[in-house]
This record gives C-alpha cells, sequence and structure tokens, in this order.
C-alpha cells in the first residue's frame, strides 16, 4: 500500500515536470499506414484515436503500435465495428483516458480486458452493443472512472452488487436496455459518489426502492419510458439530496399522498404522460421548500389539482398541457399563483375563464391556452397579468370578436415597446360572427365594433379605461378614439 502510494507519487511528480518540460511535444501520432484504418489526431492532452468499421485483428494490430511508447490516449474510439468480443489484456501497456466502444456488437468483456488501464480510464462508452449483463468483473478495477455509459444494450437485469470497484463513479446510464430486475444491493459501492443515474427506458414496473436508499449523493434520478404503475411513500427514500426525478411514460394512474415526502430537495418533478387521474391532495407533500418545475402534463386531470399544489410556494413552472381540464376554479391559483412564471394549459377543454381566476399569477410571464374550447376572455381575467406577460399563446380557440379583447391590442403593442418579436409574429384570430369572417386580434375593428375604446399607458404599461361614463363627450389620450354614445 505504502509502496504503491510511493509510486503514484513519484509518478505525479514525473508527470509535473513532463509537463514543465514540455514532454507533451514528444507526444505523437503514430505513422497513418501504421495504424490503418484506424486514424490519429494530435489533442491538447493527447492523442485520439478513432477506428471505425472494421475488425478484432485491425484494431490488435493498432493497440499494439500503440503499445509501450508511453502515449497518452486521451480519446480511444471504436465505433461501428464487429468486435464481439473485448479480450483479456488488449488494452495492456496503453494509457487510455476516454474509451468507447459503440455499436460494435460486444456482447463479452472478458475479465481482464480491462484492468490495465483502471488507474487512468475515467470514462467508459459501452454503448449500442450487444451487452446482456453488466461485466462487473472487468469493471472492479475501474478505480478512476468518472462516467459509464452502457446505454442501448440487452441488459435484463442488475444483479447485488454489479458496480462494487467503482467508487469514484459519479455518472451512470442504462438508458435503453431491457432491465426488469434491480436487485436490492445493485447499486452497493456507488454512494459515495454517484450523481446521476439514467434507468430509463426499461422495462421495470415498480421503483426499486432498495436499491436507490443509499445513493444519498444523487442529483438527478431518470426512470422515464418505463413500465412503473404505481408508487407509493418511502419509495424515494434515502435520496435526500436529489434535485431532479424523472417518471414521464409510465403506466402510473394516481400520485397518491406523500409520495415524494423524502425529496425535501427536489427542484424538478417530470410525471407527464402518464396515465394519471387522480392526484392526491397530499401528493407533493414534503416538496413545499425546493420545488420549481412540476411537469403533468399529458395525462388525464380533469381539474387544477389546486389542494395538491397549495403550499408549493417556490413553484415557477406548471405544465398542464394535454389533460381533461374543462374547468377553472376562481381559487385554482390561491396559495402557490405568486411564483409562477410559466403556465401551460394547452391542448384541454376549457371553455370558460372565471373572473379573477389569475388573480394570484403575480408573477406569470408565459401563458398558453393554446388549443382549448375559450370563446370569450374577459378583460378582468388578463388584467391581473398583463404587466408581467410577455408571451401568450391562445390560438386554436373559438374566439368571438368582442370588445373584452382589447386587451390583446394593448397589451401587444405595450410589448412593442419592449422589442418582442416573438409574440408579433404569431396569429391570433377571432370570429366576427355577424360578418362571417376572421379578424387578426392585433387588428380588431375596435370602432366597427362600436366599442368603448381604453387607451393604454405605457409608463405604467396598464390600459387604463378612459371612457367610463356614457356621455362620452371627453375624447382623450394617446389614440384617436371614437366617442360612443
Ligand atoms: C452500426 O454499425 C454498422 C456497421 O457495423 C453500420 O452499418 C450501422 O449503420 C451502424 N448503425 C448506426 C446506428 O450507426
Ligand atoms: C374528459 O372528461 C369528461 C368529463 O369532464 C369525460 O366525459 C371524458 O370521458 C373525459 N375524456 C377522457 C379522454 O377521459
Amino acid at each position: 500500500m505504502a509502496r504503491e502510494r510511493a509510486v503514484t507519487w513519484a509518478w505525479a511528480v514525473l508527470s509535473g515536470l513532463c509537463a514543465l518540460a514540455s514532454c507533451q511535444v514528444q507526444q505523437q501520432c503514430p505513422a497513418r499506414q501504421e495504424i490503418a484504418p484506424c486514424s490519429c489526431q494530435m489533442k491538447k492532452n493527447g492523442l485520439d484515436i478513432l477506428c471505425e468499421f472494421t475488425d478484432q485483428q485491425h484494431i490488435d494490430n493498432a493497440m499494439s503500435v500503440l503499445k509501450g511508447k508511453s502515449l497518452v490516449i486521451f480519446y480511444l474510439k471504436l465505433r461501428h465495428n464487429n468486435l464481439k468480443k473485448l479480450p483479456g489484456f488488449v488494452f495492456f501497456g496503453l494509457d487510455i483516458r476516454h474509451l468507447t466502444i459503440h455499436n460494435s456488437s460486444l456482447s463479452v468483456v472478458e475479465e481482464a480486458s480491462l484492468s490495465s488501464i483502471g488507474k487512468m480510464l475515467t470514462q467508459l462508452d459501452v454503448s449500442q452493443n450487444s451487452l446482456t449483463s453488466v461485466p462487473s468483473a472487468a469493471y472492479k478495477n475501474l478505480h478512476h472512472l468518472l462516467i459509464l455509459n452502457m446505454n442501448h444494450n440487452n441488459i435484463n437485469s442488475i444483479p447485488n452488487r454489479a458496480f462494487q470497484g467503482l467508487d469514484t463513479l459519479e455518472i451512470l446510464t442504462l438508458y435503453e436496455n431491457k432491465i426488469t430486475t434491480v436487485e436490492p444491493d445493485a447499486f452497493v459501492g456507488l454512494e459515495k459518489r454517484l450523481k446521476r443515474l439514467n434507468l430509463g427506458g426499461n422495462e421495470l414496473t415498480s421503483v426499486p426502492q432498495k436499491s436507490l436508499s443509499i445513493l444519498d449523493t444523487l442529483k438527478k434520478l431518470e426512470m422515464q419510458e418505463n413500465q412503473i404503475s404505481r408508487i407509493q411513500e418511502g419509495d424515494f427514500e434515502g435520496m435526500k439530496n436529489l434535485d431532479s426525478l424523472g417518471l414521464a411514460h409510465n403506466k402510473l394512474r394516481e400520485v397518491p399522498a406523500r409520495a415524494f415526502s423524502h425529496l425535501s430537495q427536489l427542484n424538478s418533478l417530470e410525471l407527464d404522460g402518464n396515465n394519471i387521474v387522480l392526484v392526491d391532495p397530499s401528493a407533493f407533500a414534503g416538496l413545499e421548500e425546493n420545488l420549481q418545475y412540476l411537469r403533468l402534463g399529458d395525462n388525464n386531470i380533469h381539474t387544477i389539482p389546486t389542494p395538491a399544489l397549495r403550499g408549493l410556494h417556490r413553484l415557477r413552472h406548471l405544465d398542464l398541457r394535454a389533460n381533461n381540464i374543462s374547468y377553472i376554479a376562481e381559487d385554482a391559483f390561491t396559495g402557490y399563483g405568486d411564483s409562477i412564471t410559466f403556465l401551460n394549459l394547452q391542448k384541454n377543454d376549457i371553455k370558460m375563464l372565471p373572473a379573477l381566476g389569475f388573480e394570484n399569477l403575480n408573477s406569470l410571464e408565459t401563458l398558453n391556452l393554446q388549443n382549448n374550447k375559450i370563446m370569450h376572455i374577459p378583460e378582468e381575467v388578463m388584467e391581473a397579468v398583463t404587466d408581467t406577460l410577455r408571451v401568450v399563446d391562445v390560438t386554436d380557440n373559438p374566439l368571438v370578436c368582442d370588445c373584452e379583447l382589447q386587451w390583446y391590442k394593448n397589451w401587444i403593442r405595450n410589448l412593442r415597446d419592449k422589442d418582442d418579436e416573438m409574440m408579433q409574429k404569431k396569429r391570433t384570430v377571432c370570429i366576427m360572427t355577424s360578418e362571417h369572417r376572421e379578424y387578426s386580434l392585433q387588428s380588431l375593428p375596435l370602432d366597427k365594433m362600436h366599442c368603448a375604446v381604453k387607451a393604454y399607458d405605457p409608463i405604467n404599461s396598464r390600459s387604463t379605461s378612459l371612457l367610463t361614463s356614457s356621455f362620452a363627450t371627453l375624447c382623450l389620450g394617446l389614440y384617436t378614439v371614437k366617442c360612443v354614445i
């Protein structure tokens, strides 16, 4: 142990001196024909070697040319090859920092294939191959590995201690495998450093609670695109630093009480694309202090789940798109709406907006009501939010051209002063029933409609009613106003 440390120390000093004396200059690619069909480029930190569309024999040959030259191979990329087996000692005598074996039919990784590069390897990518299990024995000496990518393989289970030895690992991704089982001690050894874990695109039917419970350094957990049909209180116990949880595109029908109550640091929760009908009033208990992003789109929710959302006083981004919401209660946003900057209600079944429904949305910047069944948008609904709004989408609604809609014209004119181009391009129309034609909301013929025109005050950026009495002889304002008697 002491000797090993001394050697490591000596090596550190040597490489330090080496860096000072620019030993890097001696790093040089071998002659092109020596390693063909592989190719080599010099990069700042070492060589970048690429071998594509070739086989075991040519790769072995290239490796033997590179051996014993104290070269730093910063990247070794083997892609689209025929490399069913990674044999023992294939990289012996090489210093490889980032190794990629991608789309190469790899199904066997022999125990001694990677151990020789364990001291230097920080990234290993074996994505898009034919692995049916985690090659644990080959991984166990990779004591400096930070990132392990096993996406797009055929792994069907993660047995106990599958990653033991990878005690420095920070990112593990297993996206798009065929995982049905994760044993209780599957991640033992990863509990000190693991920050991101991707189990998305697998065949899990429940949260592998036991295995996850030791991962108290984990920040991001992705389990989207699985078959999870049920979650319950305690499922996420132990992951006390979790910042982001992805459960989109599963089979959840319900968000039960206290399902996430152990995740007090959670900032972002994705539940979109499930089949959620029911959100318990205590569904988000425990998330009050940190939750900012909540995605519930593409579910089957019938009303804004206000009781569950109340108390989420940090919530900024609420996405309820493509549900079956037909009705917004007056108090839909009371108790938590103050911090919301982004609200998406597009593709629902909303017919009416309640007069004071948006009153608590004091920070709202983006409001999406596209593709609903709204015919009227009363001015008083919007008045509460026109100060802060920068984007409103009310396209694809059966809007009737009426005087109430003039808030839009005023608001967008005000926005133009702020140089907001994105909104100006949106073509929002209403239907003038008497003429059987459409008008753009931006060019509503207010006088033809006999509307009492309200001017807007660009300084206070709020529309002010100039005309309140029916005498209507006093015509002031910034714009030509047609008086109505
Ligand atoms: C995978 O590699 C094969 C050659 O072995 C190639 O024909 C195929 O296009 C590659 N697939 C992808 C998705 O890159
Ligand atoms: C949407 O809700 C209505 C009742 O509000 C119901 O009749 C309808 O079946 C629901 N649609 C779906 C797809 O569940």
